[in-house]
């Protein structure tokens, strides 16, 4: 099987949280299979290149827009051929899909521009029997395939797949992008590309893809619900089923046994290199290297999904706890104020780390023995797998991809979305902290869990099978 996937962000090329991981490694794992996959995704200035790519295609001509000249640059990593879309007018800038918290004005073209070019990939450099998109920003690859491409030979029998990330971005502009983007008025109505008199991207993809699937099969429930279908539910109820699949880990880049950027190894049978990890973490924190103090870390976006306004509602409680908290993070300016302002006041409880920093992250995964996630929804949640496999008990509140990966076995979850449910949770987690054999026999269990790519590839497998067949 040919599958080529259109994405905006992959490692190890370009991330800003966890789409790029799956794009990172789903497609090696479907080439691990014996699939042949292509990788569509923007040459941002930010880019990183382990190896220099090569020209592809040159001179390739799309015609969005004022009509962008761009060219197709190619690299391959583990067995996947990734292919780059090289157009300086739109993507070398400063930031992916923002600068200084303001997204960039022209991300409906950028993004179209990127669906149109990996359509030219379809035609001219990969010929796929699947076409599997991703969130908003590649969601206007079906619709132009539908709409401008139908009759093209290359496209006879192809069937396309949107999986969605997170449906809290949805790629909304102006209607007058309509007709910038190239396409004809008739599609926007409320059935395809018209949300609320505005143009709806993703919508686009959900109407026009031959299947549609999301990162658990918890949020494919909860997407059709109004509480999270962020006003789609109903299009979503309509082109039921959504499957759902839940990511996999990299366990090359995510395993404390081999993690280039922790103090110490370790692993399920030999822990002690944790405690060297932790105290490595109590000192970069400026923490006292209390070592029977629970540690507990934060590593993620700062956007309203992530839940931390729950930490700010019950601040004084959990700190009266015997706790510290090490976070890492960047985005929303008010979750930044906010833990800084916890840090400064309580300097040997809480320290706040600003930006996007993949060593830290990693040292914060293996030094903290706690990991806390109180997503208010979360698709699926990559964080917490990590976690687990790093022997730092995830406290997790219950909705999505968080509810589907961690049982009471290997975790702790609340339900409500409430400062005191979290606020229980986190206790109940201190109170097994202190029955060390308990604590330890859990996080042995969470070590043990598999979640390798090659079960969701599987499962992804079958799916491109079904639409094949049907
Ligand atoms: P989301 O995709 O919603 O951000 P996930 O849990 O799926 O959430 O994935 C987040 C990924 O991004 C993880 O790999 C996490 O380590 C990483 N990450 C998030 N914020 C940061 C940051 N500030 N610095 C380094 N890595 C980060
Ligand atoms: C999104 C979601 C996250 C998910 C990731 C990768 O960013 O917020 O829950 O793990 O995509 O699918």
């Amino acid at each position: 099987m040919n599958v080529l996937m259109i994405a905006s962000e992959a490692t190890p090329f370009a991330k800003t949280g966890g789409l790029a991981d799956v794009i990172g490694g789903l497609p090696a794992a479907l080439a691990a299979r014996g699939e042949q996959v292509a990788v569509v995704i923007p040459d941002y200035r930010e880019n990183f290149y382990p190896n220099p790519p090569a020209i592809a295609y040159r001179n390739l001509w799309i015609p969005i827009g004022p009509g962008f000249m761009t060219d197709l640059y190619q690299t391959t990593e583990r067995g996947v051929t990734f292919y780059f879309v090289h157009c300086p007018p739109l993507f070398d800038r400063a930031g992916i899909y923002s600068s200084a918290g303001v997204a960039h004005p022209d991300n409906h073209l950028r993004f179209a521009v990127l669906s149109m070019a990996g359509l030219a990939v379809a035609r001219y450099l990969f010929t796929p029997n699947i076409i599997h998109s991703h969130d908003w920003q590649a969601a206007l690859a079906p619709v132009y395939l539908r709409d401008h491409f139908n009759a093209d030979p290359t496209f006879i029998g192809v069937k396309t797949l949107l999986t969605i990330h997170n449906l809290g971005y949805q790629g909304i502009f102006p209607p007058e992008a309509l007709s910038e983007i190239g396409l004809a008025p008739k599609l926007f109505n409320p059935d395809q590309l018209e949300f609320f008199g505005k143009l709806n991207l993703l919508k686009g993809g959900i109407a026009f893809s031959d299947a549609i699937s999301t990162v658990s099969k918890g949020y494919a429930r909860e997407i059709q619900t109004p509480e999270y279908g962020f006003g789609l539910e109903g299009l979503l109820r309509k082109r039921a089923p959504i499957y759902g699949v839940v990511n996999g880990v990299d366990y090359q880049e995510w395993s404390p046994e081999d993690d280039p950027f922790i103090a110490r190894k370790y692993s399920v049978n030999d822990l002690s290199g944790k405690r060297l990890c932790k105290k490595a973490l109590l000192t970069e924190y400026g923490f006292s290297t209390d070592l029977n103090r629970p540690l507990i870390g934060i590593v993620s976006r700062f956007a309203s999904q992530k839940g931390f306004d729950l930490i700010a509602q019950i601040a004084p409680r959990l700190l009266e706890e015997n706790i510290s908290l090490a976070v890492l993070g960047s985005g929303d300016s008010d979750y930044e104020a906010m833990f800084r302002q916890l840090a400064s006041a309580h300097p040997d409880k809480v320290g706040i780390r600003l930006g996007f920093d993949n060593p830290l992250g990693h040292r914060i995964e293996a030094g903290a023995d706690m990991f806390l996630m109180p997503s208010r929804y979360e698709p699926c949640g990559l964080s917490q797998i990590y976690s687990l496999r790093y022997g730092t008990v995830p406290v997790v509140r219950a909705t999505g991809g968080l509810d589907d990966t961690i049982d009471e076995d290997t975790g702790f979850k609340f339900r409500d979305y409430s400062g005191s449910a979290l606020l229980e949770a986190v206790r109940s987690a201190i109170k097994v902290y202190r029955r060390k054999d308990d604590w330890t026999a859990m996080m042995q269990r969470g070590m043990r869990k598999d979640f390798s790519w090659s079960t969701a590839a599987a499962e992804y497998v079958a799916l491109y099978q079904r639409l094949l067949a049907g």
